[in-house]
């Protein structure tokens, strides 16, 4: 169980203004709301890579904050997280970064042949053929493949918490489905617990268990996909219907 518990941060303005909220075990909950408002930076607090002004994050019982240097490196290590840019390491190749995924202390358990046989199937789960990317710089790769071995990179730990920042923007159609079967499949394989921050509304309605709306520094709505979709509060109901212009005026960009 992931809670984030009174969210306060302010960079030049107020950013968090008192988010409260409670990810279960096992769910998927989607974060959605505009650009900036501060979607990266709340999910940047569960590892401790933002500290707030005020307020905690526990993990499982467990606080990111004020736990001290051991909890916060459990906390990471069941953690995986897919960064909104891919942060990959420039100058290591494909097979190294995804490496870098494991964690140290269970890397020094492993063979060098079991490390290569995790980072290959974690790289078949992204559709990226091993034999073809592992030996590459990310220079050499896409954008949308870049993307991919950053998810690889973050499962093949075997998270039981994912943290996912915009999984699917700049992915084609074919693979953004690849990646939201992907988080269903952990899901259901795992039981692991994801926490999607998302532009792709239509997406996240679909994959998700709830949805939360951040929106002003806080969480103005959550619920099940049904009660997002029939709610009547005024700001989902505004929040929907501009996703949904954005969403085919890139459509119309597209084609
Ligand atoms: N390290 C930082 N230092 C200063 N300001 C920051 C920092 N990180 C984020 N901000 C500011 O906090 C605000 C929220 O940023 P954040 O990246 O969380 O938005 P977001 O909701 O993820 O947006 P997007 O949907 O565009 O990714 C922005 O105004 C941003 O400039
Ligand atoms: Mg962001």
């Amino acid at each position: 169980m992931v809670e984030y518990i009174d969210i306060h941060k302010t960079f030049d303005v107020p950013v968090l203004r008192g988010v409260t909220l409670t990810v279960n075990t096992g769910e998927t909950l989607s974060i959605v709301g505009p650009s900036g408002t501060g979607k990266s930076v709340l999910l940047k607090t569960t590892l401790g890579l933002i500290t707030p002004d005020r307020g905690d994050v526990r993990i499982d019982g467990e606080s990111v904050f004020f736990g001290g240097p051991k909890v916060l490196r459990e906390i990471r290590r069941k953690v995986g997280y897919v960064f909104q840019n891919a942060a990959l390491f420039d100058s290591m190749t494909v097979y190294e970064n995804v490496a870098q995924g494991i964690g140290e202390e269970e890397l020094k358990s492993l063979s060098r042949r079991e490390v290569a046989h995790r980072v290959a199937d974690a790289l078949e789960h992204v559709n990226l053929s091993p034999a073809v990317v592992m030996g590459k710089l990310p220079s050499e790769l896409s954008g949308g493949m870049r993307k991919r071995v950053g998810l690889a990179r973050a499962f093949v730990g075997r998270p039981q918490i994912i943290l996912y920042d915009e999984p699917v923007t700049g992915l084609d159609p074919v693979n953004s489905a690849l990646v939201h079967r992907l988080i269903e499949r952990l899901d259901d394989e795992l039981g692991a617990t994801s926490i999607v921050v998302t532009h792709d509304v239509e997406g996240a309605l679909a994959i998700s268990d709830r949805l939360a709306l951040l929106e002003g520094g806080k969480i103005r709505f959550v619920g099940t996909p049904d009660e997002f979709r029939r709610t009547d509060d005024p700001l989902v109901r505004s929040f929907l219907d501009r996703s949904a212009a954005m969403a085919s005026a890139e459509t119309l960009e597209i084609h």
